[in-house]
């Protein structure tokens, strides 16, 4: 599980923890979602509207009953964004998703948190590949998949639902052998 555990980043900074969302986070992650609205609407359907703290609380209880993970990323005792493991695409693909507060970005806790989530899923029986799904105009979130050493392996049109999108989704691909390779922790 990667709950609690540990992420070592390339960034000297950061020093994240990731862990699976309870019901007393609700405080936290709807603070934190807040502050992040103008920086999620674009690229998430979710951040459109603000939403409640019951409301939070009632979305982790709902998740925590699927087959779905969804972590916090900590920082310092804080919670800077989210990130999941999401079954969406065939039973031996996982599909992360994340983000991150926008007083903290760029400093690879994004990247950081899809490796940690990489290794997760590995652990998962009967998982042969991870994939990163994201809107071509989304710039950011392409550099995370590279930067975690995932491969670009398609396109594909898709509708638009969140303002920014343009309706074009890439996806990114690291499968169980390239994770497994010296080359690819060497190279990461
Ligand atoms: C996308 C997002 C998660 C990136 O988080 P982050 O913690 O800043 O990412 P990292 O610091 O790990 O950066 C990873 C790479 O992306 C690059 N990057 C980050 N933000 C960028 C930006 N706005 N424009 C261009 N490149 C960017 C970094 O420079 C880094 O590249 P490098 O390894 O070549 O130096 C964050 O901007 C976010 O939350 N965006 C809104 C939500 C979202 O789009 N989620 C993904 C939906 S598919």
């Amino acid at each position: 599980m990667v709950h609690a555990a540990r992420v070592a980043c390339q960034h000297p900074a950061v020093d994240l923890d990731l862990r699976l969302l309870a019901e007393d986070d609700a405080p936290a992650v709807q603070a934190a979602v807040v502050e992040s609205l103008d920086h999620l609407r674009p690229w998430m359907p979710w951040a459109q509207q603000e939403g409640t703290e019951d409301g939070r609380r009632a979305w982790i209880r709902q998740v925590s009953a699927d087959e779905d993970r969804h972590y916090g990323i900590w920082l310092a005792g804080r919670i800077v964004g989210g990130c999941g493991l999401h079954r969406r695409a065939g039973s031996e693909v996982l599909e992360i998703g994340y983000w991150v507060h926008p007083a903290f970005t760029r400093r690879g806790i994004a990247t950081a948190a899809v490796r940690q989530l990489c290794a997760e899923a590995f652990r998962t029986h009967g998982i042969e590949c991870v994939e990163i799904h994201h809107d071509r105009a989304n710039v950011a979130s392409g550099r995370v998949a590279a930067a975690a050493g995932f491969v670009h392996v398609g396109e594909r049109r898709r509708r638009p639902d969140a303002p920014g999108q343009e309706g074009v989704e890439l996806i990114w691909r690291l499968d169980r052998g390239r994770y497994a390779s010296a080359a690819f922790r060497a190279a990461t």
